[in-house]
């Protein structure tokens, strides 16, 4: 190993994206091997707005495993960390560095200990899916790092160990996660069904809902679906399987209006069996309950519909608008109603592509004062505003997969003591 030198490191860094479901994942039929009880279908965020950044290194100066997220140190003991790092470290390859001759052999892998350094460039706590592009990004770079020969697909079964929805992290644009049958979980795996330059009319936009309520984790809450819910069995057999079909076929011939319908109603069925659960899982709040309102009533009055909307296990709404021109007209929408708070700058109102505010015509806060109510509302009832029940939202759009970061500067951890930069 190394000609005997005992101070290198070897680094690699990675950047993964995270995902929103279209058509949902709710329910286990394996919890430890994370098997569900559907397949699920989602859009690749762009990963300039919401992504991970992990640096992974190795060394034999390297006492134990260690893991720092945005810059703390966090426990890698659980199950999951456990499971992802075993079922990377057996599939090992050795590793020659010529330039820094670092030689380290197939059987090394065993006693070499690995840090992990993490970075999420959204805030952790805001609830978007940040497991989801974690836990990608851990087995993506554990992967390069210990050379591993394995497809995409086959470390997409790994990520799933992780946290369900990563696995659907591993590829960009549209994916499916395939419920598969085995009971080993082989063929529960992601796969691309377009990639993000298909349909990238598409514009993204995330309404991150002010909550003081602690929500309980998806993890607990499928659970308890599972165990209570007859709605969630009868989604799982009847529902999902015709309309991941539906939903295939609309990604695949940009039928926006089928999108549209099968996510609003995908999603609302996934908060309906939350209710159906023993006791009942509330995530939306009444900002959320607001957001499908005002959308339902403009995709009504449209004719067609214009912007899908769906919730994960929290209020934060995800808005899906069919092209740019729609976009604007939403964030005009979005603004009336959730104006900024007094002393709020617009550029840190609406974060990602913030190009978006330009074409909406709202370059200064006397733009968003000066919108006028969305013409679908009644003229005789007064619109009320809600300044304050939305923290922020971003502007994005169908991103790509996971890409490795070959410039060492912005890799997190030191490249001679590999702690923490
Ligand atoms: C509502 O993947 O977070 O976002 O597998 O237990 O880690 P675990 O759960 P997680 O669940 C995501 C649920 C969802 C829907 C989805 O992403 O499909």
């Amino acid at each position: 190993m190394a000609n005997g030198l005992q101070n290198w490191v070897l680094m690699v860094t990675a950047q993964t994206p995270t995902n929103i479901a279209v058509i949902k994942y709710w329910g286990k039929r394996d919890e430890t091997l994370i098997l569900p009880v559907n397949d699920s279908i989602s859009v690749t965020l762009d990963p300039e707005h919401l992504c991970t950044t992990t640096t992974v290194a190795v060394s034999p100066s390297f006492e134990n495993d260690r893991m720092w997220l945005n810059g703390k140190e966090i426990s890698l003991s659980g199950g999951r960390f456990q499971n992802c790092l075993r079922e990377i470290r057996c599939r090992a390859n050795s590793v020659d560095d010529e330039d820094k001759g670092i030689h380290i052999k197939k059987e090394d892998w065993d006693r070499l200990h690995v840090h992990i350094a993490s970075y999420n460039n959204f805030p952790t706590a805001a609830g978007l899916a940040s497991s989801a592009a974690g836990f990608a990004c851990l087995v993506f770079s554990l992967a390069k790092l210990m050379n591993l020969k394995e497809d995409q697909g086959a470390l997409s079964a790994i990520a799933r160990q992780g946290s369900g929805s990563a696995c659907r992290s591993l590829y960009g644009g549209f994916v499916k996660w395939v419920m598969g049958n085995d009971d080993n979980g082989s063929d529960s795996i992601a796969v691309q069904l377009a990639n993000e330059a298909h349909w990238d009319d598409l514009v993204i936009i995330i309404a991150v809902v002010s909550s003081q309520q602690k929500e309980t984790s998806s993890t607990t809450g499928m659970r308890e679906s599972v165990e209570t819910s007859a709605l969630l069995h009868h989604r799982a057999q009847e529902v999902v399987p015709k309309r991941i079909l539906q939903m295939e076929e609309a990604i695949r011939t940009h039928d926006f209006p089928s999108f549209a319908r099968l996510t609003c109603a995908d999603s609302n069925q996934f908060h309906a069996v939350c209710l159906d659960t023993c006791p009942p899982i509330f995530y939306m709040n009444d900002t959320s309950h607001r957001i499908i309102s005002y959308v339902e009533k403009w995709n009504r009055s449209a004719g067609t519909p214009q912007v899908a909307y769906t919730f994960d296990a929290g209020p934060n709404a995800v808005l899906i608008a069919r092209n740019r021109e729609v976009a604007s007209l939403m964030l005009q929408r979005l603004l009336f109603y959730f104006p900024p708070p007094p002393a709020t700058e617009l550029t840190s109102y609406v974060l990602g592509d913030k190009s978006i505010l330009k074409d909406a015509g709202l370059e200064m806060r006397k733009d968003v004062e000066a919108l006028s109510p969305p013409p679908e509302t009644k003229d005789n009832i007064p619109s009320q505003k809600y300044a304050g029940d939305v923290s922020y939202f971003i502007c994005t759009r169908p991103g790509r997969g996971p890409v490795l970061l070959a410039d060492e500067s912005q890799a997190l951890l030191h490249p001679e003591t590999g702690l923490p930069k």
